[in-house]
């Protein structure tokens, strides 16, 4: 008999991506979500559409009737009080999959890891918060939900993924550099490059959650990123050969940044301490990665398909061009 699944959300991104994996492994799939974006399924008459919001109970239960769902990836928990519902409605299902962020760590260490590196505290304030300041607290109460649950019998489990990027990614934090990258030939790269914030690959992160909710344990989490980890220096190298653009990568530290009003943060994807997941667990479920030039080269073909720029996160060409000024007359 044909499996089937449930994808709370699946139209944007990470879910669609999903959607996308669950078919090519012969799921019946069922998506639910609000109809407020496109359902890239529409035509498609292997995918169900269930339509709801996530917050009310009745709602989820008509998509559990309406699917009777061997495994459930959630893409929409963002407040605990989603995940408590969540695993008392899908309490008898064969794997629920929570999609929890490495934004749980509660401490900055590399790599970090599941079971070892504490996760962040939630107070009851920042449980109902809808601050970004909260995220990582109120996925990591999620995360404990999970546990908790499995330890009452669930079959429920957590996936942490770092920075997801690749086609259809709305968040346009790497269509920024491939942005930078198509349209420049000088990139102005902060700090010295080497700073190392673990990114994923949508496809990856999707067959991830597949095999968890196939393989994974109950009450325990995986992390997932790229198995090979670039610097900001070297993923912005990998977009110039993925788009066929040759650039010059040109450091600029804290000082020449500052001269033209800019701080080394106004770059999207810098972090000053490496964020780096241990992705051994998932791995150990027989998860592989995509090899990070394939990964690149999809990302490029999407962005340029696309109409997305990456320019909210621009931190303003004519700054940039003050600091190469500063950095040539050095
Ligand atoms: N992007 C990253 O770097 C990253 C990193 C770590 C973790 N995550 C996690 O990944 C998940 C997001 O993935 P995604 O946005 O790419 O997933 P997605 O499933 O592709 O897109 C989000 C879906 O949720 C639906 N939705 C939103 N609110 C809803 C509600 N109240 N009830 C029902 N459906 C709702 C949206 O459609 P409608 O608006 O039509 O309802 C849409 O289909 C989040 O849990 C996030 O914390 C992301």
């Amino acid at each position: 008999m044909t499996d089937s699944a449930l994808v709370i959300g699946g139209t944007r991104f990470i879910g669609r991506h999903t959607v996308e994996d669950l078919l090519d492994n012969d799921y019946e799939v069922t998506i639910f979500n609000r109809g407020n974006h496109e359902n890239p399924f529409a035509d498609d008459d292997r995918v169900t559409h269930v339509e709801g919001d996530r917050t009310d109970d009745s709602a989820l239960e008509a998509a559990k009737s309406a699917a009777d769902p061997d495994v459930v990836i959630d893409c929409v928990a963002y407040h605990p009080a989603d995940v408590e519902r969540a695993v008392e409605i899908f309490s008898d299902v064969d794997g629920y999959v929570y999609i929890s962020s490495g934004a749980a760590y509660g401490r900055e260490e590399i790599p970090k890891r599941e079971g070892e590196t504490p996760l962040c505290d939630c107070t009851p304030e920042q449980a109902e918060s809808d601050d970004s300041d909260s995220y990582g607290p109120r996925k990591a109460e999620g995360d404990r939900i999970v546990f908790d649950a499995a330890e009452n019998g669930v079959n429920a489990m957590s996936v942490r993924p770092c920075i997801v990027y690749g086609p259809d990614d709305y968040t346009e934090r790497l269509d920024y550099w491939l942005d930078r990258v198509d349209t420049y030939d000088r990139v102005v790269v902060p700090g010295d490059g080497t700073n190392i914030w673990h990114r994923a690959y949508v496809e990856d992160v999707a067959s991830a959650l597949r095999i968890v909710a196939e393989e994974g344990e109950p009450g325990e989490a995986y992390n997932v990123g790229d198995r090979r980890l670039v610097t900001l220096e070297e993923m912005v190298e990998l977009a110039a050969d993925a788009a066929d653009a040759s650039v010059e990568v040109v450091h600029a530290g804290e000082r020449e940044l500052a001269a033209a009003g800019l701080s080394l943060d106004d770059f999207i994807l810098y972090r000053d301490y490496p964020h780096v997941l241990d992705t051994n667990k998932l791995a150990a479920l027989g998860w592989e990665s995509t090899p990070i030039a394939e990964a690149m080269r999809e990302s490029v073909r999407d962005y340029r398909a696309s109409d997305r720029d990456g320019s909210e996160w621009d931190p303003g060409r004519d700054a940039e061009e003050s600091v190469l000024e500063i950095l040539d007359t050095l």
